[in-house]
C-alpha cells in the first residue's frame, strides 16, 4: 500500500521541530564544557568559523537531501546507489549511540530536580574541619580563602584534613592535576590549608564534590564498575518514557510538544543569564571564555573539538535532519530555514556559556585561584557550576527545578528527534507500524545505557561522547560531502537547494561541500591521531578506553552493513 508520506503541521513546527533538536544538552551543557576543556575565547573563535564554512552549509546540504529522496538516512542514500545504504545506516548508529549516553545526562537532570527542590548538594560546610590539622589561628569568616599566603607561612608543614597527607605550604607552583600551590580556608576560627582545588572545594562541601562521590559515587577507572545507582535509574526510566511519549504518534504529537519545549526553556534560560551576570567575580568567568589566545589555534585537536561541536549542536550528522527534511512538504524553504535554524543555535549556546562562565567566574574569585583551575572540567561540569548559581539565589529551590525542568525540556525533543528518525528509517525499510518501530529503538537505547548507571558510568559516558563526536559525526559529514560533492555533484544539489529557498545560495556552497569540509576533516582527524599520547579530557586517556573508542567506531560500519544487507518488507523478493 502506498501511503503518503507524514509531513509536519506547518512550517513553524518544522522550524521549531529542527530547533529543537538542535538546540539541547550540546548547548548548556556540552557547549561550555568543550570550551572550558578548550581554553576558551580561542575555542570560540573556531567554533564560529566552522559554523559558518561547514555547520550551516551542510544543514542545508542534509534537509536536501531528505526533502528530495523523501526518506530517512538509509532510504535516501539508497536512491543514491544501493551500495550506499549502509552509509545511512551508520550515521543513524552514530546518532543512536550517541542517544544512549544522552538520556543519562537527561536522567541525572530528573534526578537534580529533585535534589534542587531539597538543596541536596549543599552539603555540611566544613566536614573535615578538625583543629589537630589547623595550621594558625584566624579571624576570618567561615569559608573565607586566605588570598595571599604570609611570607612567614610559607614553607611550614601542614597535614590536609581532607587527605591527611602531610604537605608544605607553598605560594605558587601548581602541584597535582588540578592544584594551584597551597589555598588556606578559615573555618571556626582556624585556618586549614589544601593543596589542591578539588581538595578545598571537599571541605567547603561544593556541588561538585556532591555531584561526582554522592551522586555519582564515580569510581577511578572505566575498569572499575562501583555502585549501581537505583535513583539514577527511576530518573533514566522516567527519562525514556518521556522521550517516547513525546513521539507517540510521530510528527503530529512532535508538532505540537514542540511549542512547549522550545519556547520555555529559552525564558529561563535568560533568567539564569542575567543572574549569572549579577554575581560577583562573573567578569572574570567572561573574559576566560570571550579573550582569546591567538596561539591556541593552530592547534588540530581544538579545531577538531570546534567542527564536532558544531555537528553535535545542530544535530547534522546523526541522520536527523534527512529525516526532518524528509518530512517537508514540496513547497519549502531550506536555505532560509538552515540560517535560522543555525543562529538560534548557536546564539543559545553562546548564552549557555555565559551563565556557566560567570559562574566559574565568582567560583575562581571566592577561592582566590584562576578560572583555569577552578573545577575539573568534563561532564560534570554543568552540574557543578549552575548549582553553584543556583544557591546563590533567592529563592534557590524554585530555581533549582526550573533549571532542571529547563535542561529537560531542551534535552527531550533532541533525544527524541534521534528516535523519529531511526524510527523514520525502520519504518521505510521494514513498514512496521509507528509505535512497533519506536518501542523497539527506544527498548534498545534504554538497555544499552543501563551499564552507565553505575560508578564507572561517567567515563563510558566520556569516552563514547569523546569518540562519536571526534570520529563518528565528523565520518559521516566526511562521507555525505564526499558522496553529493564529488559524487552525485555538489551543483545539481545546490540548484535543488535554490529551486526549493526563497533565496540563491552561491557558489561558495560548493567550494564548503567539496573541498573546505572534507580538507578540513581530514586535517583534524589527522592531527587528532597524530595528538594521542595525549590525555583527551578530563577522564584521562589510556590504550584500553582507546581500544573500546575505535572498537565501537569499526563495529558501526559492521553492523551498518549488516541491517543494509538484511531483506526489507516488500524488497527484492
Ligand atoms: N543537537 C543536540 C544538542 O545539541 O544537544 C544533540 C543531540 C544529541 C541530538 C542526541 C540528538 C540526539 F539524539
Amino acid at each position: 500500500m502506498a501511503s503518503i508520506r507524514e509531513t509536519w503541521d506547518s512550517r513553524t513546527a518544522f522550524v521549531l521541530a529542527a530547533i529543537g533538536s538542535a538546540i539541547g544538552l550540546g548547548n548548556i551543557w556540552r557547549f561550555p564544557y568543550v570550551t572550558y576543556e578548550n581554553g576558551g575565547g580561542a575555542f570560540l573563535v573556531a567554533y564560529f568559523i566552522c559554523l559558518f564554512l561547514a555547520g550551516i552549509p551542510l544543514l542545508m546540504l542534509e534537509f536536501s537531501i531528505g526533502h528530495k529522496f523523501q526518506q530517512a538516512a538509509p532510504g535516501s542514500f539508497k536512491k543514491i546507489t544501493p551500495r550506499l545504504e549502509w552509509f545511512g545506516w551508520f550515521a543513524a548508529g552514530v546518532g543512536f549511540i550517541i542517544v544512549t549516553y544522552y538520556a543519562i545526562i537527561m536522567a541525572w537532570s530528573v534526578n537534580y530536580t529533585y535534589e534542587a527542590a531539597t538543596l541536596g548538594w549543599e552539603q555540611e560546610e566544613g566536614v573535615y574541619a578538625d583543629a589537630q590539622y589547623a595550621i594558625a589561628e584566624t579571624d576570618l569568616a567561615d569559608m573565607d580563602v586566605l588570598t595571599a599566603i604570609p611570607d612567614s607561612l610559607i614553607g611550614r608543614s601542614f597535614v590536609s584534613p581532607v587527605t591527611a597527607q602531610n604537605c608544605v605550604i607553598c605560594a605558587d607552583p601548581p602541584q597535582g592535576s588540578d592544584g594551584y600551590g597551597t589555598i588556606l580556608v578559615a573555618f571556626g576560627g582556624y585556618l586549614y590549608g589544601f593543596n589542591t582545588v578539588g581538595d578545598a572545594n571537599a571541605f567547603m562541601g561544593s556541588p561538585g564534590d556532591f555531584f561526582f562521590n554522592d551522586f555519582l559515587g564515580v569510581t577511578s577507572s572505566p575498569w572499575d564498575i562501583g555502585d549501581f545507582k537505583w535513583p539514577l535509574f527511576i530518573g533514566f526510566s522516567l527519562a525514556w518514557i518521556w522521550i517516547v511519549a513525546s513521539v507517540w504518534k510521530g510528527t503530529k504529537t512532535v508538532s505540537k510538544v514542540v511549542y512547549f519545549t522550545v519556547i520555555i526553556p529559552w525564558v529561563l534560560l535568560l533568567v539564569f543569564v542575567i543572574r549569572g551576570l549579577a554575581l560577583p567575580g562573573s567578569g572574570k568567568g567572561l573574559e576566560f571564555y570571550l579573550t582569546p589566545v591567538w596561539s591556541n589555534l593552530m592547534s588540530g585537536k581544538l579545531w577538531l573539538a570546534a567542527i564536532s561541536q558544531v555537528f553535535f549542536s545542530l544535530s547534522v550528522g546523526f541522520a536527523i535532519m534527512i529525516a526532518y527534511g524528509s518530512f517537508l512538504p514540496k513547497k519549502t524553504n531550506i536555505a532560509a530555514n538552515a540560517i535560522i535554524i543555525g543562529l538560534a543555535d548557536t546564539i543559545t549556546a553562546f548564552f549557555g556559556g555565559m551563565a556557566v562562565f560567570s559562574a566559574l567566574g565568582h567560583h575562581a574569585d571566592s577561592l582566590g585561584v584562576p578560572v583555569s583551575q577552578v573545577v575539573s572540567s568534563g561532564p560534570g561540569l554543568a552540574f557543578v557550576a549552575y548549582p553553584h548559581i543556583i544557591t546563590q539565589l533567592p529563592g534557590a529551590r524554585i530555581f533549582g527545578v526550573l533549571f532542571f525542568l529547563m535542561l529537560l525540556t531542551l534535552a527531550v525533543d533532541s533525544a527524541f528527534s534521534l528516535l523519529e528518525a531511526v524510527t523514520a528509517a525502520v519504518k521505510d525499510k521494514w513498514k512496521t507500524s509507528h509505535r512497533k518501530a519506536n518501542l523497539i529503538v527506544g527498548g534498545l537505547a534504554f538497555l544499552l545505557g543501563i551499564p552507565m548507571l553505575t560508578g564507572m558510568g561517567i567515563h563510558i559516558l566520556d569516552i563514547a561522547d569523546h569518540f562519536m563526536n571526534s570520529f563518528g559525526l565528523t565520518l559521516v559529514v566526511l562521507g555525505e560531502v564526499l558522496i553529493i560533492g564529488w559524487g552525485t555533484g555538489a551543483e545539481e544539489q545546490r540548484q535543488y537547494i535554490n529551486r526549493n529557498s526563497s533565496f540563491s545560495i552561491g557558489i561558495w556552497w560548493n567550494v564548503c561541500i567539496r573541498w573546505i569540509i572534507p580538507m578540513g576533516i581530514l586535517w583534524m582527524i589527522f592531527s587528532e591521531i597524530q595528538d594521542r599520547a595525549v590525555p583527551y579530557g578530563s577522564f584521562g586517556v589510556r590504550s584500553q578506553e582507546f581500544l573500546f573508542g575505535w572498537l565501537l567506531i569499526i563495529l558501526l560500519p559492521i553492523v551498518s552493513d549488516l541491517l543494509a544487507s538484511s531483506r526489507g518488507r516488500g524488497e527484492g523478493l
